[in-house]
């Protein structure tokens, strides 16, 4: 694992932006693996940028996403298919056709899951972008998922849903379900960049880096990528 460790989040997103936009200069026709979440918006507002300043262009790009709430159609304001328009594809000049993610108002869950691992197995990403949950997880792979997992669905923990009540008006509407990307599925990746800010994530960053490679931290399965690249700010990485 190759590791960056960065003065604070302006460095880090601008770190992360170059990796992608050098990717998406050199092939144009790239899959990029997104996700949603805190950390990766400073770096979607790089992109946005040097898309308008240098015209880096997401004409030929097509994008898988990580994960999505199980009930939330794509017009509902806290569904991940809002977050990455509104964050990110309405500023680019990415043809929205080319943008995948799991469909949270399926009406047949495993019918879902065995759609999108369809899709992903003829689009093997290029890169895979992840953020860091502070008890280890990279997209709703919370601890002891296996490491053999493709889509699936998942029951969210309630440390999890109390976490992202804070984007909800009530806790009572967060959704209970979510549907994920798999480990097996994250591994396939070519490339995969994991990013994390803040001290909150620092024991997450050290039991991915230096910890053993188990299922109860679903991140230290990174160690065994071939091309992995973490990029993480001085608070995230004191522990290392
Ligand atoms: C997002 C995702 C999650 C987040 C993680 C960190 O698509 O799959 O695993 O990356 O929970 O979230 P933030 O960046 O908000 O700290």
């Amino acid at each position: 694992m190759q590791i960056f460790i960065t003065e604070d989040y302006e460095e880090l997103s601008l770190k992360a932006s170059k990796i992608i936009i050098g990717l998406v200069k050199e092939n144009p026709y790239a899959v990029l693996g997104l996700a949603t979440g805190t950390t990766p918006l400073g770096l979607y507002q790089r992109l946005i940028e040097d898309h308008k300043k240098n015209g880096t262009s997401y004409k030929h790009i097509r994008t898988v996403n990580l994960d999505e709430y199980k009930g939330l159609p794509p017009e509902h304001n806290q569904s991940y298919v809002y977050f990455m328009r509104k964050n990110l594809f309405e500023y680019l000049d990415i043809d929205i056709e080319n943008t995948y993610i799991e469909n949270g108002v399926a009406e047949n869950e495993l019918r879902e899951c065995a759609r999108y691992d369809r899709l992903l197995k003829g689009m093997r990403q290029d890169i895979q972008l992840l953020g860091l949950g502070s008890n280890g997880h990279i997209a709703f792979n919370e601890p002891n998922t296996s490491f053999e997992s493709t889509t699936h669905i998942v029951n969210l923990t309630e440390s999890t849903i109390k976490d992202n009540s804070r984007l909800f008006n009530d806790i009572s509407e967060v959704p209970r379900k979510a549907y994920t990307m798999g480990l097996k599925t994250i591994m396939q990746a070519k490339k995969i960049l994991i990013l994390a800010s803040g001290a909150n994530k620092a024991e997450a960053v050290y039991k991915t880096v230096k910890g053993e490679v188990c299922e109860a931290v679903p991140a230290s399965i990174l160690q065994t990528h071939p091309d992995c690249t973490l990029i993480v700010d001085k608070e995230a990485a004191s522990r290392l």
